[in-house]
């Protein structure tokens, strides 16, 4: 993309979290300013895209599940980021085309590209929604997904972009209500349990460049996302080991340091 032809409400110069993810998973829908930030995290932690690029596989790999193995079949993807390969509906549709998406995201330029390439796309919706207004999201949702069937609601890397002071456990405890029994909460979330000092630094560089706050947690601030709901195994663990595909073996969590894990309400 280039800063010229920015769209009307999007500020180029501005890194923000949709586009620098994008930058890092290889996309184009990035701007010189995201790619800096970038170019600063891969100095600081040279495997910065190979995390994100671990996060997106277990990101797949648990909506294959949840359609093939718990019967899912409507999705409500919060912090869903700009659309890039295996897409939330197409790894579902792929299994079955009824499966419904809805994907929401606070970072408009995320509303222009998915309206645009989800133009053609059966049974999927884009809406713009701030996951701290939960609430809103919610009630657009039930426009579009039947909350009396199972509803999976995908969190994958956006919980760490609210601080404690912001009370994402509040956010998550209100989803968990709307969900009814036999709903899923899928979580992912950077973690600074590996080497304490350099993520935290890492975290410091992209929060102060970036247009959100980066705030890693541990492994039971991670849990305790899923009070209420009784862990899918092997419970919350590093991504890459969450249920990895026959026959690969892992990236060394040093390399990946995400957490992730999938919960349903009993
Ligand atoms: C790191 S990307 C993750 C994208 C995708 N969920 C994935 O895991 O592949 C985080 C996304 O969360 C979005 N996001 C951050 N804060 C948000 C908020 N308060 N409400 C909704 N979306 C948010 C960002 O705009 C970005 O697109």
């Amino acid at each position: 993309m280039t800063e010229e032809t920015a769209p009307r409400g999007i500020d180029p110069s501005l890194p923000s979290p949709a586009r620098i993810y994008d930058a890092m998973l290889g996309g184009k829908d990035n701007y010189a300013a995201d790619r800096q930030v970038v170019e600063l995290l891969r100095e600081m932690y040279p495997y910065a895209e190979a995390t994100a690029r671990e996060n997106r596989a277990w990101l797949g790999r648990v909506v294959r599940h949840l359609v093939e193995e718990a019967g899912v079949r409507q999705f409500l993807d919060i912090g869903a980021g700009l659309p890039t390969q295996e897409n939330v509906h197409q790894v579902a549709q792929a299994v079955d085309p009824g499966c419904r998406v809805m994907y929401v995201d606070n970072d408009p330029i995320v509303m222009t590209h998915g309206r645009a390439l989800l133009a053609g796309a059966k049974n999927v919706t884009v809406a713009e929604g701030d996951l701290a207004d939960v609430g809103t999201i919610l009630e657009r949702a039930r426009e579009a997904l039947d909350f009396t069937r199972p509803v999976a609601v995908l969190l994958s890397a956006v919980l760490h972009f609210f601080t404690d002071d912001q009370d994402p456990y509040r956010l998550v405890a209100q989803i968990r209500e709307a969900l009814p029994s036999g709903g899923y909460l899928a979580v992912s979330h950077g973690t600074s349990d590996i080497e304490r000092d350099n993520s935290e630094a890492l975290a410091d560089a992209y929060s102060q460049r970036a247009s959100s706050t980066l705030f890693l947690r541990d492994r039971a601030q991670v849990t305790a996302f899923f009070e209420g709901f009784d862990l899918i195994d092997p419970g919350v663990v590093y991504a890459g080991h969450w249920r990895p595909l026959p026959g690969v073996e892992p990236r060394p969590v040093e390399q990946a340091p995400v957490y992730a894990g999938l919960g349903r309400r009993p």
